[in-house]
């Protein structure tokens, strides 16, 4: 036995499926799926096949041709689940299995129809990373065993399904229900599985690119990312033809837990983007930027995160700097460091956490998710950069796609790769100091602009009475306001927090980063005409990273903390399992 991966039972002295053939019939009432998926290994073989499962009832195990086969679950382990261990007799290519999802099942949100836009119809989505796709389909769900598959969703007439696929055709049936029909020919790590299921309709951005969205959103979204192609276009410019076919993306509801989530084909996005000014899209370049970091070249597991996030991160500032310039790069890199402080201080009792290079036994993944691996990770990737220079860089990064594209790799293998390729650069820039130690190196690259200084400097005179200008109050751009917040001192008056409101009108912003950063400073300092804002706030949205910090500062006084947990009581039916995870770890280190 030798398992690979410390989140799967995936056993690498078995052989790894290639192709998945699903059948999904998709039940509102009952909230669950009934399954049926068909694992193709492409030679025979024999022995135990042991896959991953969570909360999910397996009816019959068959494999074509030899009918039912003996299988047996194992014990639950919290985080990992149960292992499907299937005897499979000889001569065996395929093995078919039927099943249903769980009650609980993590990947799976199931909405009410007034949980939706349009508040006439329910609503489904996936979310299988980092290790959910367990709960949706017996797999082997590790992202080292790639795998292409194919798709066939029945859901209610009137309802369309969306998968990280291709579409390939769709039918009305007799029984009232209509079928859709997906392929991937391209091997996938099991966590990019998806799909959602909703009153959809889409709009066409370019002929390779569609965003999808419920009618009463759609036409914002087309706005909105209106620019996609053109980040396409630079992407490709800076890592080669773009892989994939087609890049669409689905606008979710409101209590998607991410901000975006790189499903290939179908990017998700979190409907909190949807500023009305555009200025949110940097996500969208984040999502788009995985279709090279990450789905095309994927960390083969949860350990190796930074893999994925953080050569995304760079990749996205990269394609950022050419659309926007060097000042919005230089804003990006500076929002990032926030997020990356206020990580490490999280974590500074579980300094393990805080390198790259994980160690992950025993621990769920979604625990220790935070901003490091994405911009530790990046620093890393920019400090190489500036060590070797753009150009050689670039190259670089072209030739690591070309190796291992459409393959899993561990940090080692990027290491000895980079080791091959630019002799002595690792060393030169203490990789081993971001890989293996906590905290950030004192060397690793710092981003500035005159921009950057000029928000920097004028927040910490905040206290000693520095305020912005008129000319600067009605000039800066949503991303200069959001660093401006971002740099203030955490405990401001109220007469601090009215101020910043009257001149900012700030309470009534649709860009959410602007918005949450300013309710998190009104909550920290007890600022009542903010409560009914941050209670509309934290009842329609579940994206994570907005609630950890509302939460956090609320948690704070004992009559905010009271509003916190009466709004989480609230708020938890509608939340994502996640999110209600990650809020009620927020409250249970405060005192009640
Ligand atoms: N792949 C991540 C989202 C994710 C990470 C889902 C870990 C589950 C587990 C996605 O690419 C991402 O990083 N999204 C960010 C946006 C980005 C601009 C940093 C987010 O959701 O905020
Ligand atoms: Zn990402």
């Amino acid at each position: 036995m030798h398992r690979p991966d410390p989140h799967s039972y995936y056993d690498a002295t078995q052989p790894k499926a290639r192709r998945l053939r699903l059948k999904l019939g998709v039940d509102f009432k009952a909230k669950r799926i009934a399954g049926e998926v068909v694992l193709e290994f492409g030679s025979a073989f024999s022995g135990p096949l042991d896959l991953d499962t969570k909360g999910l009832e397996i009816r019959t195990v068959q494999v074509p041709g030899h009918g039912p086969v003996a299988w047996e679950l194992g014990e639950v382990d919290a985080i990992l689940g149960q292992r499907l261990r299937i005897d499979v007799p000889p001569g065996t290519q395929e093995v078919a299995i039927t099943y249903g999802t769980g009650a609980e099942a993590m990947a799976l949100q199931w909405l009410d129809p007034e949980q939706t836009e349009g508040k006439v119809a329910p609503y489904l989505f996936s979310q299988c990373q980092q290790i959910h796709a367990r709960s949706m389909v017996p797999c082997q769900d590790t992202p080292i065993a790639r795998i292409a598959y194919q798709a066939e969703v029945s859901v209610p007439e009137g309802l369309t399904a969306v998968m990280s696929a291709g579409p390939v055709s769709d039918e009305a049936t007799n029984d009232g229900r209509h079928v859709f029909r997906f392929s991937m020919p391209q091997p996938i790590p099991s966590y990019l599985l998806a799909l959602a299921v909703g009153r959809l309709e889409s709009r066409d951005l370019s002929p390779r690119a569609r965003v999808w969205a419920e009618p009463e959103t759609v036409a914002a979204a087309a706005w909105e990312f209106a620019g996609v192609e053109d980040m396409i276009l630079k992407a490709e410019g800076l890592f080669g033809p773009y892989p994939w076919d087609r890049y669409d993306m689905l606008v979710l509801p409101p209590s998607f837990p991410y901000g975006g989530m790189e499903n290939p084909r179908m990017t998700f996005l979190t409907p909190t983007l949807l500023a009305g000014d555009r200025s949110l899209v940097d996500v969208v370049a984040h999502e788009l930027a995985h279709s090279w970091t990450g789905n095309l070249v994927t960390n083969a597991s949860m350990e190796h995160f930074w893999l994925n996030e953080g050569f995304t991160v760079w990749a996205e500032r990269r394609i950022l700097r050419i659309l926007h310039g060097n000042d919005a790069a230089a804003l990006g890199w500076a929002m990032g460091q926030k997020a990356l402080e206020d990580s490490l201080e999280r974590f500074k009792q579980e300094p393990q956490l805080t390198v790259l290079r994980m160690h992950l036994e025993g621990i769920d993944p979604d625990d220790a998710f935070s901003s490091i691996p994405y911009e530790k990770g990046a620093r890393l990737v920019a400090a190489l950069e500036k060590e070797v220079g753009e150009d050689r860089f670039l190259r670089f990064i072209r030739e690591y796609m070309d190796a291992f594209r459409f393959t899993s790799i561990t940090t080692e293998q990027f290491c000895s790769f980079a080791d091959a390729k630019l002799p002595g650069a690792l060393e030169a820039v203490n990789a081993r100091a971001y890989l293996d130690k906590p905290g950030l190196p004192d060397t690793a690259p710092e981003f500035r602009s005159v921009q950057l200084d000029t928000l920097t400097k004028l927040a910490e005179s905040w206290v000693a009475g520095g305020r912005p200008s008129a000319h600067q109050i009605a000039s800066w751009k949503p991303a200069e306001l959001q660093v401006y917040l971002q740099k203030l001192p955490r405990q401001l008056t109220q007469v601090d927090c009215a101020w910043l409101d009257e001149h900012f009108k700030l309470m009534g912003r649709g860009n959410y980063e602007i918005l949450v950063e300013w309710l998190t400073l009104a909550a920290y300092a007890d600022y009542e005409p903010a409560f009914s804002r941050i209670r509309e706030v934290l009842l329609r949205v579940g994206r994570m990273k907005y609630l950890r910090p509302l939460y956090g500062a609320l948690a704070q006084h004992a009559r905010t903390r009271t509003l916190a947990r009466e709004i989480f009581a609230a708020a938890s039916p509608g939340y994502h399992g996640l999110s209600r995870r990650v809020v009620a770890s927020v409250l249970e280190s405060y005192p009640a």
